[in-house]
């Protein structure tokens, strides 16, 4: 083998561990670290409750079945500055990588809570909702949520996370924050491209009616 070659095999391997590694969460010691805090920030449950559903008005996500990848990379982003959270990102900043990922096992391990979002919007504004997700809007170039997020929109994968029964206060400000640009760190801009062309009328019905859908798919 030539040495070029050799140290290109050598730098696969490393990457590949490293990627290993990083993949092993212990959602035990996950829970330890949502209970505790990271020293300087407030305990996980505080915001994101006990069972991991969030808290619609107060603008914080569902965590519980979300895929880990996932969820680890956007604590990683916060902390890397890709994603801006003067509320979240003070929680997670004392945690190494590998109690980011101890801490993603554990929410993706949690059940996922029942929609408990009520919607007070009007029929209209659900059904407008309704096609953009299912649909798209082919005269403004948005394709259907659902062509990336997956039937139902609920998730495909550790790159598309789930956003059926996810908070509409929170997808509203996770659409506004693409638009202005505090969230950065989506693979290849898909979703700055989406939520760029969407207007303000849309992101209000689309997060009313994702938040109105069911998460699991009985
Ligand atoms: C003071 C309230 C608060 C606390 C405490 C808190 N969070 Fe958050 N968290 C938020 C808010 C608000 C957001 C949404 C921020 C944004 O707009 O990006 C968020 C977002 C997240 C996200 C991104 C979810 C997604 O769907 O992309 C993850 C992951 C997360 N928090 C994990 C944690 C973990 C783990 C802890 C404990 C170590 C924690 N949070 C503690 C308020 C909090
Ligand atoms: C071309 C593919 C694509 C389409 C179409 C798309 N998305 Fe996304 N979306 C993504 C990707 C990829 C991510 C994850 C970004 C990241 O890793 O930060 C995402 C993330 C999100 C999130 C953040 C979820 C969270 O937990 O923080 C929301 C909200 C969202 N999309 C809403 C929508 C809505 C609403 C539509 C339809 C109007 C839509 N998306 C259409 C690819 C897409």
């Amino acid at each position: 083998m030539t040495t070029l070659s050799h140290l290109i095999l050598a730098g696969a391997v490393t990457a590949l561990a490293t990627v290993a590694n990083a993949n092993e969460g212990d959602p035990e010691r996950g829970a330890q670290l949502a209970a505790q805090g990271d020293g300087s920030g407030a305990p996980c449950l505080a915001c994101h409750g006990a069972d991991g559903s969030g808290n619609n008005a107060a603008g914080f996500p569902r965590l519980a079945g979300l895929d880990a990848t996932y969820l680890a990379r956007q604590m990683l982003a916060y902390n890397n500055g890709e994603r801006v959270s003067p509320v979240m990102q003070p929680n997670i900043d004392n945690f190494d990588a590998q109690q980011i990922q101890d801490l993603a096992a554990y929410y993706a391990a949690m059940p996922v809570p029942a929609t408990t979002t009520s919607t007070s919007v009007s029929e209209e504004v659900l059904a407008l909702g309704e096609k953009l997700a299912n649909q798209g809007d082919w005269d403004n170039y948005i394709p259907p949520c659902s062509s990336c997020h997956g039937p139902g929109n609920r998730g495909v994968g550790e790159t598309f996370p789930a956003i059926a029964g996810q908070h509409p206060n929170y997808i509203r400000s996770q659409l506004n924050a693409w638009k202005s640009n505090q969230r950065n760190n989506d693979p290849n801009q898909l979703m700055t491209a989406v939520a760029e062309r969407l207007s303000e009328e849309q992101i209000n019905a689309v997060a009313a009616y994702l938040g109105s859908q069911s998460a699991t798919a009985e």
